[in-house]
């Protein structure tokens, strides 16, 4: 087992070792982390029937010794987090592990003051600022799970999720600016908690400098709290199997689902995982653009690049603003080395004049990626010209929510990179593709349901309240198996690419959303009877959201009463979800096309959403084939 891979020769064999002893690799694995004590067993559980995995059980550790302490002897004075503003005439920030440390430490003690105790839950609702970082940090510091909430999110989204996880703590902001927007997050969390009664107090970090209301007895500002608190904040011993966060995802089922990660597996598995597929040395500079509001954020954003020991980039704002060349100036500003974006941002940056790229240098840049999507040809090979200048290895990773971590992608510079294939395995993933029956697909150029076979560090552990529900949607549908919900290919090579989900989920610009789900928010409009939603392939955004929709009073005939309609539509859905699930087409229909016993057959409205107009498949079991030819006439 090599703690980072250095060549092709020893990724096999490390990979060979993995599946024919992960006890003693993953042990070999966890050996340079500070561990409490040491575990009984490295792996544990059963993916059948009952949906468990343990991993390094017995042991106890807590993740910010290994995130901050363990580097104050060597690296106290290397930059930990730099932080680059929405504004780029705004001043940016820098912080050493030193001034991190400290600063988590304070915030840490901020919350035990404010009475949050180990195994409560914290919702965090803030911008893509130090103190989210800080925040989370000090969740973990002191042993309570951290939720954080991607601030983008609408205030029922925000009060689903903290009464799905019982929170009593909140913390949020002034505002937030992001490029042109601005959101008033107070005020979102204000509206939140008419419906959270569980909410006991709501610490508010000062960034924008808005006016904002503070409820008595309730809501304090940080920097009222921090002046009475020490600087030094002992870390909290935790269990190995104590969950570590929860993050909200959609499924194919209507509500969110709370997924949980734990201490020690995740912590081995960012680390492994980071250092190895970015081929991370000590001097780089890495800039993951995802929001912490989700996985990748969390992961590669700042557990495993602060487990590494390197040094992360903090961006607040977004690839376009002020200008199209706001991704290049912060890269040729900060000497950024590692980057780290997802292909609608890709795709977008494409759109634009080439003059926006041409005029940075990007020489610092030695590793590219790409996560959330499939990355299609035309944008790698751009991405590949254009910013890695031919001379960058690119990564294209395949993970999820539940993986904790990076599965599938090439190691840069060691494994194949090849457009538009994530690749090979990491060691210790054992992907499968199966056929619908459960049977499994041997050899290369096949195509089936892509699941993972045995357990791996990050794995999903429960989904937060409900073992049952993460047993059903992940263990049950192919015992011994883990179901990821997409399909893949294994071509010729071996080599994995992902095609796409085969649930009803479409990915928006690298964002899951359940169509159940938008579904759900549509119905809310006083205008809507009934609505169907399918993903639809869209140029930038991946998919986009399109979605048929019956109406009260029939179809809208009138240009007037078609504003009102889709303006209503739209409303629900910010209202319910947020800006990002808002449709990109709306076509209102008279009917949907069912089956006579009800079930909308979405496979139609699949095909015409993606542009097909003849060949639709079998519709003779339709309860009414004609609402067919409505559709096609309406299509938009
Ligand atoms: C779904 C997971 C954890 C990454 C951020 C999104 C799709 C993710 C790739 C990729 C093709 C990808 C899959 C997956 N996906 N990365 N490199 N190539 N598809 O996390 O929100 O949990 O979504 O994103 O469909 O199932 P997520």
């Amino acid at each position: 087992m090599h703690t980072r891979i250095r060549t092709l020769e020893e990724y096999h064999a490390d990979y060979q070792q993995s599946i024919e002893d992960p006890d003693a690799f993953w042990a070999e694995a966890a050996e340079a982390f500070t561990w409490r004590k040491k575990w009984n067993t490295v792996r544990g559980g059963d993916f059948s029937p009952a949906g468990e995995s343990t991993w390094y059980a017995g042991a106890t550790l807590n993740i910010t010794e290994n995130c901050l302490d363990r580097h104050l002897a060597q690296r106290a004075n290397k930059l930990a987090i730099v932080f680059e503003p929405n504004d780029p005439k705004t001043r940016h920030l820098r912080l050493t592990y030193r001034e991190l440390h400290q600063r988590v430490c304070q915030f840490a003690n901020v919350l035990k003051q404010n009475g949050v105790q180990k195994g409560d839950r914290v919702v965090l609702y803030l911008p893509m600022i130090p103190a989210l970082a800080i925040a989370v940090l000090a969740c973990a510091r002191i042993g309570a799970v951290h939720g954080v909430i991607f601030a983008g999110f609408s205030a029922t989204a925000v009060a689903d999720r903290i009464n799905d996880a019982d929170a009593a703590f909140v913390l949020t902001a002034d505002g937030l600016d992001r490029g042109a927007k601005q959101i008033p997050v107070k005020s979102v969390v204000d509206k939140a908690l008419e419906h959270c009664p569980s909410v006991r107090r709501v610490i508010v970090v000062e960034h924008t400098g808005w006016p904002v209301e503070l409820k008595e007895g309730r809501d304090v500002w940080y920097h009222d709290e921090v002046k009475s608190v020490s600087n030094d904040c002992p870390a909290e011993e935790m269990a190995a199997e104590d969950p570590l966060f929860i993050l909200y995802t959609s499924g194919s089922t209507g509500k969110p689902k709370g997924v949980v990660h734990t201490q020690a597996g995740y912590m081995v598995w960012a680390d492994y995982t980071f250092r190895n597929v970015f081929q991370v040395e000590e001097n780089d500079m890495h800039w993951c653009t995802a929001d912490i509001g989700w996985v990748t954020g969390h992961t590669y954003g700042l557990y495993g690049p602060l487990l590494a020991g390197s040094t992360t980039l903090l961006f607040e704002g977004v690839p376009t603003f002020p200008s199209p060349g706001r991704f290049w100036e912060v890269i040729d500003k900060h000497h950024v080395t590692i980057f780290y974006t997802a292909p609608t941002a890709i795709r977008s940056l494409m759109a634009t004049p080439i003059d926006h790229v041409l005029a940075y240098s990007l020489s610092s840049l030695r590793v590219l990626g790409s996560v959330g999507e499939p990355i299609n040809e035309e944008a790698w090979h751009w991405y590949d010209q254009h910013v890695g200048k031919g001379r960058c290895p690119i990564v294209d990773t395949w993970w999820q929510t539940e993986t904790g971590g990076i599965m599938i992608s090439a190691l840069a510079g060691i494994t194949p990179s090849v457009p538009a294939r994530a690749g090979l395995p990491l060691p210790g993933v054992q992907p499968v593709l199966l056929n619908q029956d459960g049977s499994e697909i041997e050899g290369n150029d096949q195509e089936g349901y892509l699941v993972i076979k045995g357990s791996w560090p990050g794995v999903i552990r429960t989904t937060w309240g409900d073992h049952e529900r993460a047993r059903q949607t992940y263990f049950a549908p192919y015992p011994g198996y883990y179901f990821t919900g997409d399909g893949a290919r294994r071509d010729e090579k071996g080599l994995y690419r992902i095609i796409g989900r085969v649930d009803d989920v479409i990915n928006v610009s690298g964002h899951r959303f359940g169509t159940a789900e938008i579904e759900n928010a549509i119905n809310q409009s006083d205008y809507v009877v009934e609505s169907a939603v399918v993903g639809y392939p869209h140029d930038v955004k991946g998919q986009g959201i399109y979605a048929y929709v019956i109406c009260q009073h029939g179809v809208p005939t009138t240009d007037l009463d078609l504003q009102m309609a889709e303006a209503s539509i739209i409303e629900a859905v910010v209202a319910e979800i947020g800006r990002i699930a808002k449709p990109d087409k709306i076509q209102f229909v008279s009917g949907l096309p069912k089956t006579r016993s009800g079930k909308i057959m979405r496979r139609i409205l699949r095909k015409v959403a993606e542009g097909e107009t003849t060949n639709l498949g079998d519709v003779t079991t339709l309860l009414d084939p004609l609402v067919v030819e409505e559709i096609l006439a309406g299509r938009k």
